[in-house]
């Protein structure tokens, strides 16, 4: 195995930061590396608002509520799914902006991001740093775009949190193979087939180092979608122009 892939199998969200400082040098590289990822058509349909402001901060980590990290990280970016530079330049030539408000270019526009993301989370483990995205600022998405003063056609959809690792987990032990991957169609029988992931998974939460608990992967699902999460974003993205047709 490489150093990259074993780097990615290491992977864990760290969300125990020291009292360190990346250096301008060390964020530009994760720019960088954020911004080289795969784009479909080269729209490039992402911002990412770094969060420097310490009143900012700590309204944005009062949001996610479950988040305290957001506060304590040196770093913090939020990621935006952004059409609006799009938008920008077709209302300069008179074109319609329907082609940038439908479904398909919200997915275009939340798949570039979420790329973008990942490639920053890579670069930042392969310097030894630690990282942990932060959905739970979509906890109040609209309060999280009046305070970023976001415009039409963009989303706010994650955070990600970034420094010098403290306390890290034992990484947690994903799905075997035949729980993922099929051949030339979808196996919904092997996907399903859930009995041993649930055991290891069970086994993980009893002997890791903190926060143990009893529960399988199959319970924990059972537990988060007893309920529906954040219906305003719907809303919200409606009310940013996409008409999800
Ligand atoms: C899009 C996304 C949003 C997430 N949001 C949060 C969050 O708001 N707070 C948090 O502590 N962890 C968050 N996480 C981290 C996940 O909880 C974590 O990736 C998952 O439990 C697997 O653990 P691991 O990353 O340590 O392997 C998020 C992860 C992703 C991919």
């Amino acid at each position: 195995m490489n150093p990259i892939i074993k780097n990615m199998t290491q992977h864990v969200s760290v969300r125990d930061f020291k009292d360190e400082t990346l250096s301008q040098e060390t964020k530009n590289e994760l720019l960088l590396a954020a911004q080289s990822g795969s784009t479909s058509n080269f729209v490039q349909a992402f911002s990412i608002i770094e969060i420097t402001d310490k009143t900012l901060r700590n309204e944005l980590a009062d949001i996610t509520v479950s988040s305290p990290h957001v506060k304590k990280a040196d770093t913090f970016y939020v990621f935006v799914a952004d059409l609006h530079r799009q938008a920008t330049i077709l209302e300069k030539h008179h074109q319609s902006l329907d082609s940038l408000k439908n479904m398909e270019s919200l997915f275009v526009s939340t798949i570039d991001t979420t790329i973008a993301a990942e490639n920053m989370a890579i670069a930042a483990e392969s310097m030894g740093l630690g990282i942990c995205f932060v959905g739970s600022i979509r906890n109040n998405i609209q309060q999280v775009a009046d305070l970023l003063q976001l415009p039409e056609l963009t989303v706010p959809l994650f955070g990600m949190t970034i420094g010098v690792p403290g306390i890290k987990n034992a990484p947690k032990p994903r799905m075997p193979k035949k729980n993922y991957v099929s051949k030339n169609a979808y196996d919904a029988d092997s996907f399903n087939d859930l009995s041993e992931y649930d055991t290891t998974i069970k086994e993980y939460y009893a002997n890791r180092e903190t926060r143990k608990q009893d529960a399988t992967w199959s319970d924990k699902n059972l537990d988060f979608f007893k309920e529906i999460h954040r219906p305003d974003v719907a809303e919200f993205v409606k009310n940013q122009g996409f008409t999800l047709e």
